[in-house]
């Protein structure tokens, strides 16, 4: 079973995924941790993240244990990531190793901005995760907050505004709502509620999970 997760920045779509993951005990895979890494590299070693040759030669060869970096948590890397996501030869990439993290034996969990319209578009259930620009900044400035006493909300809503345009304007796989993707809009909702929505609507879509 095949399960795909979209959404924007600090929606809770990663969070729902790790959740659905557990619940209906498959491997999950956080595809926005592969552009961080891309992006993070790509920067670290001084390309130019807007130039696609530059992008993809030096930052696709990013090291393996990368991916277990905290440094890739950082909004540092999360705008380096949607610089270079942009380039289709960066999608293109990174997509054999998407595709065969979905279609592994017995299925998997995958979140991301493309998971249901490209990586994905068989996918068993589909999940689009949103929520207000102004809850998304307020929950990523509340976790950011003690790191970074510096940040004001006005930087963190300004950031995840500038990545959503960017991530929906973009010609390459841009973030859209597959027309067959459940939509949850978690504004309102606490973490909780939302994992309990999300397990439902992936309940409607594949039966039960079985254990
Ligand atoms: O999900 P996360 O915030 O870690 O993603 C970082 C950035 O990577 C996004 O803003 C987006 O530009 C890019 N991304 C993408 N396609 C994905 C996952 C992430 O373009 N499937």
């Amino acid at each position: 079973m095949i399960i795909a997760v979209d959404g924007p920045a600090a929606s809770g779509k990663g969070t729902i995924a790790r959740a659905l993951a557990a619940r209906f005990g498959l491997p999950h895979l956080d595809t926005g941790l592969l552009y961080r890494a891309v992006g993070w590299w790509a920067h670290a070693h001084g390309a130019d993240l807007d130039d696609e040759a530059e992008a993809v030669g030096v930052g696709c060869g990013f090291p393996p244990a990368l991916l277990d970096d905290p440094a890739l948590r950082a909004e540092a890397a999360a705008a380096a990531a949607s610089r270079v996501s942009a380039h289709p030869a960066v999608r293109e990439a990174l997509l054999a190793r998407q595709r065969g993290f979905a279609e592994q034996p017995g299925g998997a969990v995958l979140d991301g901005r493309d998971i249901g319209t490209v990586i994905a578009p068989g996918a068993d259930a589909k999940l689009f995760v949103t929520a207000t620009p102004e809850v998304r900044a307020a929950r990523r400035f509340a976790e950011l907050r003690a790191a970074h006493p510096e940040l004001t909300l006005a930087q963190v809503l300004a950031d995840i505004q500038g990545r959503d345009a960017r991530d929906s304007g973009r010609s390459a796989a841009p973030l859209l709502r597959a027309p067959d993707a459940a939509l949850l809009d978690t504004s309102e909702m606490g973490i909780g509620d939302a994992v309990r929505r999300a397990i439902a609507l992936v309940e409607v879509r594949t039966g039960p999970a079985s254990r």
